[in-house]
């Protein structure tokens, strides 16, 4: 006898990339920042843990009014989260009823479907066409059903962005259209959240994160941005103090730190373009990335071992397996696109991976 919901019992439950606590590793895996986050974070979660006796604020009203700040808008149309993960699961749960449904592009970010199948809502994937654009006409068949359409821009694992008359084609007629721009600031053009403003736009809600451009995935920080009315909703259906008083202090002093986010970022593109025509010199296939990481693929097509062979080495990257697709835009169940996610690091611990991955797909077959 079981006692879970039949939804748990069938599901098999999101597996977050490895996070191996001992020391040594090159971490290229999970899309981390490898710089530290700005000074002036540590020095306001220490101003804020003299205050750890009292509930944080609720609504995250200073962290609002500096971000709104930042981005041209009205604090209300802001809503903090514990990472943006928190705040996908609570848009489905504010938005999709069971048997509703929920679509995205495929491949993207496997928690969707996950989120989806917790809520007992059914769910469609949107094949992608082998070079990441969409099929436009092919999604509207599906979006028109849809009561909510997530899709991350850039995408993950590709990297590649669309662009903004793409993403607003996607808008279900009666439902919601989440933008996860977890990786939007490191994309050439940053999102501009004035499209929030339009008709259309009062249907969109744009999510991001800490964790990446702002080194403090750590932290567990995120937020949404969506009309008002959009986030009263949301607002009923989170935690009373879904941020606790450190992360909030912590993100909004990061925020106040553009300077130090920006060098970062700055960085972080130049060794991108490196290892990319360095993977390219390899005989890898990669897409050109708008993100901080670069999805690659080899001729061999021997992604699981060259993964292994890194991480015997201590250089750990991302080996993703989508089944039921390939290489080619072909379906079907026998079908299998695969490839290796690797995360910008620094420049040492990219050309670690690079003289590790020189020598093994030399041995390749
Ligand atoms: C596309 C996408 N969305 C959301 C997240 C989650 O970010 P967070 O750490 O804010 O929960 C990730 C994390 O890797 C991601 O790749």
């Amino acid at each position: 006898m079981s006692l879970f919901r039949p939804d748990i019992d069938r599901i098999a439950g999101y597996v977050p990339g490895e996070q191996p606590q001992d020391t040594g590793w090159v971490k290229l895996n999970t899309n981390e920042n490898p710089y530290p986050a700005s000074p002036l974070v540590a020095e306001a979660i220490a101003t804020a843990a003299q205050r750890l006796h009292v509930y944080p604020d609720p609504l995250g009203t200073s962290f609002r009014k500096t971000a709104a700040e930042l981005f041209g808008l009205d604090p209300e149309w802001i809503l903090p989260g514990n990472g943006s993960d928190e705040i996908l699961t609570i848009l489905v749960r504010t938005f999709v009823d069971a048997g509703e449904l929920i679509a995205y592009p495929y491949p993207s970010y496997i928690l969707y479907e996950t989120l989806a199948e917790l809520q007992g809502a059914s769910h469609q994937r949107i094949p992608l066409r082998p070079d990441w654009s969409w099929d436009r006409e092919a999604a509207s068949l599906v979006t028109r059903r849809a009561k909510m359409v997530f899709t991350p821009n850039p995408n993950s694992p590709s990297g590649n962005r669309w662009s903004d008359d793409t993403l607003r084609a996607l808008v279900p007629p009666r439902g919601i259209l989440v933008l996860d721009e977890a990786y939007g600031d490191f994309a050439d053009q940053p999102h501009r959240m004035e499209q929030l403003a339009s008709p259309v736009g009062h249907q969109m809600v744009v999510t991001r994160t800490f964790s990446k451009s702002y080194s403090l995935a750590g932290m567990r920080f995120g937020f949404a941005v969506a009309h008002p009315d959009l986030i009263a909703g949301m607002r009923k259906v989170k935690d009373s103090y879904n941020c606790d008083a450190l992360s909030l202090a912590a993100a909004e002093a990061a925020l106040r730190d553009q300077d130090w986010m920006l060098a970062n970022r700055a960085r972080i593109i130049a060794t991108r373009t490196r290892l990319n025509a360095a993977l390219r010199k390899l005989g890898f296939q990669t897409v050109d990335s708008q993100a901080n990481f670069i999805w690659a693929t080899h001729p061999t097509g021997q992604h699981n071992a060259i993964y292994e062979q890194l991480k015997s080495r201590k250089v750990l990257v991302r080996y993703m397996r989508f089944p039921g697709i390939s290489p080619t835009g072909q379906f079907g169940t026998d079908q299998l696109l695969d490839g290796l996610r690797i995360t910008i690091g620094t420049d040492e611990q990219i050309d670690t991976c690079l003289i590790a991955l020189a020598e093994i797909v030399n041995q390749l077959s």
